[in-house]
Formats: C-alpha cells, structure tokens, sequence
C-alpha cells in the first residue's frame, strides 16, 4: 500500500464506500455480467431485469432471481466484505464512521458484520406485491444455487390483492430508492476519503455518486482490477482484487 494512501486511510475519521457486483466476485457471486448457463443461456441478466420482461414472462424473471437468491444463500462473505465491517467497526469506536452503499442485492456486507447505509438497487430477499405493494415473506428457494433451475415457476400470488409477487430489486429503468441515494450523497459529501470497490462505473445514477467527491477535493480511491468507467476521476486506483486490497487498506487500530 503506498505510504499517501495507508496515510489517507489512517487519518480518516469519515469514509463513504460504495460497492459493487466485484465485491462480491470472490464470494463466488458471477458479478452481472457473467453469461448464463443451461435454459438460460439465452438470456444475459440484463434481459431479465426489467419490467417488461417481468410483465412478458413473469415465471422466467421470478425464477432467474429466486436462483440467485439461492446462489447467495450458498456462498459466504469474503475478506473484502470482511475488512469493511472491521474498519466501521473501528472508526465508530474511535468516534467516526464508515458507510457503506452498495449497488448489490445480495446480503453479504450484513453477512460479514457490517450495517448498510443503503442498497441502491434493493434486495433479492425484499419481495413485495407488483400491484398492492405489500412486502412478503417466503421460504427460502429450493433451488441448488450452482445448477441452472430446469425450468421457470410462477411467482407465488399476493395474499392481500391476488396480484403478482415480484423480486424486491430495482430493473432497469426504475427510480432508485431515494432515501438510500440521498443517504450515499449526504455521506459522500461529508467524508474525509471516498473508497469504490467492485463497480464498472457504467450504470447510472449509482455510478456518478462517487464523483460527488470532487466538489471539496476529496480523495477518491477506487478498488478494482480493471480500468472503469470511473477511473480517470480517482486520485488512487489500486489494480486488484478486492478480496486483497481492502484488509491492506484498513488501518491498523489506533492506540487508546
Ligand atoms: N474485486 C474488485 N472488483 C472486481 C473483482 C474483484 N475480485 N472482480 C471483478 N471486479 C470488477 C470488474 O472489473 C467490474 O469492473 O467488478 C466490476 C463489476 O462490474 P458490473 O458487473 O458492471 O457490476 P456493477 O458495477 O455492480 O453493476 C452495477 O448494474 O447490472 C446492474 O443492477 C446491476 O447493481 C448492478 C449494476
Ligand atoms: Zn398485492
């Protein structure tokens, strides 16, 4: 870690991380873009995530998510997940903070100790009604999350209106949750260093957050193996996986 950044790091009292689909790549979660397999081959994940595929074929869309709840359900944090929630840990025993938004639906920051400032792009486990609203609970999906589910079930109908239940994340083309949005810009603003970790940087609004850093010059470190979209905006780029570059990242406690 080189000495601005370890230096960066140890002074801050607030950090603002948003994270992305890579944080969770070594938990074994395909980041969004990874090709299907099986009956889905046809389908890339942004064919599924919308309303309009959910509207066409209800039983492909609710399928797909209830096995990647699955898949979730399977896999267990990592040492990046792990090394955030120690750090907020830290800063809010020393009288800071640390907070995290992400732009994943899977629960693994919660997982691995860490409370959540939002998540951008809601949850896989938040279903709710399409057409009253009303959230559901459910059992968990039977599905084995690393086999492709053979074919497509109907989601289940809503107790309350009898409409369709839907996965509680956000598809393409709908508003984010705002209160989660406007929390990440009011701790962006106030944050002494900005951390990115495991986003490309491509889809909007979510990825220009980040950049919100440089209305007071503050710096912004990005985690990610690739060039994003977003990196010529950061002061630091450390070229690795998360998993390996946010325990470096995290300072060591300070002396009572
Ligand atoms: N550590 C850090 N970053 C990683 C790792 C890793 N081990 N492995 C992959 N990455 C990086 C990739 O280089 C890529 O830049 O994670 C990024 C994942 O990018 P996307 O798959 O585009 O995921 P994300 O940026 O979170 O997508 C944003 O778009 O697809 C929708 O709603 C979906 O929340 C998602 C949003
Ligand atoms: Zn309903």
């Amino acid at each position: 870690m080189n000495d601005d950044i370890a230096e960066i790091a140890a002074g801050a009292q607030r950090v603002a991380v948003l994270t992305g689909a890579g944080i969770s790549a070594e938990s074994n979660v395909p980041t969004f873009r990874e090709v299907q397999t099986g009956l889905w081959e046809r389908f890339s994940a942004q064919d599924l995530a919308t309303p309009e595929a959910f509207e066409a074929n209800p039983a492909l869309v609710w399928t797909w998510y209830r096995w990647r709840q699955s898949l979730i359900q399977q896999v267990e944090p990592n040492p990046g997940h792990t090394a955030l929630a120690q750090w907020q840990q830290q800063l809010r025993q020393e009288g800071g903070e640390l907070s995290i938004t992400t732009q994943n639906v899977d629960d693994l920051h919660e997982r691995a100790g860490a409370e959540v400032l939002g998540h951008l792009h809601g949850s896989i486990f938040a279903h709710r009604c399409l057409d009253c609203g009303d959230p559901v609970e459910l059992p968990d999906p039977a599905y084995d999350g690393f086999e492709a589910p053979p074919e497509p079930e109907e989601p289940p109908q809503c107790a309350t209106c009898g409409g369709h239940i839907r996965p509680g994340v956000v598809w393409f083309g709908e508003m984010l949750p705002m209160e989660a949005f406007d929390a990440a810009t009011a701790a962006i603003r106030s944050a002494d260093v900005v951390v990115v970790a495991g986003t490309s940087g491509i889809v909007q609004p979510a990825a220009s957050l980040p950049l919100l850093a440089l209305e007071r010059g503050t710096p912004l470190i990005e985690i990610n193996p690739e060039e994003t979209e977003i990196s010529e905006a950061m002061d630091f780029c450390l070229r690795g996986p998360s998993g390996v570059m946010l325990p470096a990242l995290v300072p060591p406690r300070r002396r009572k």
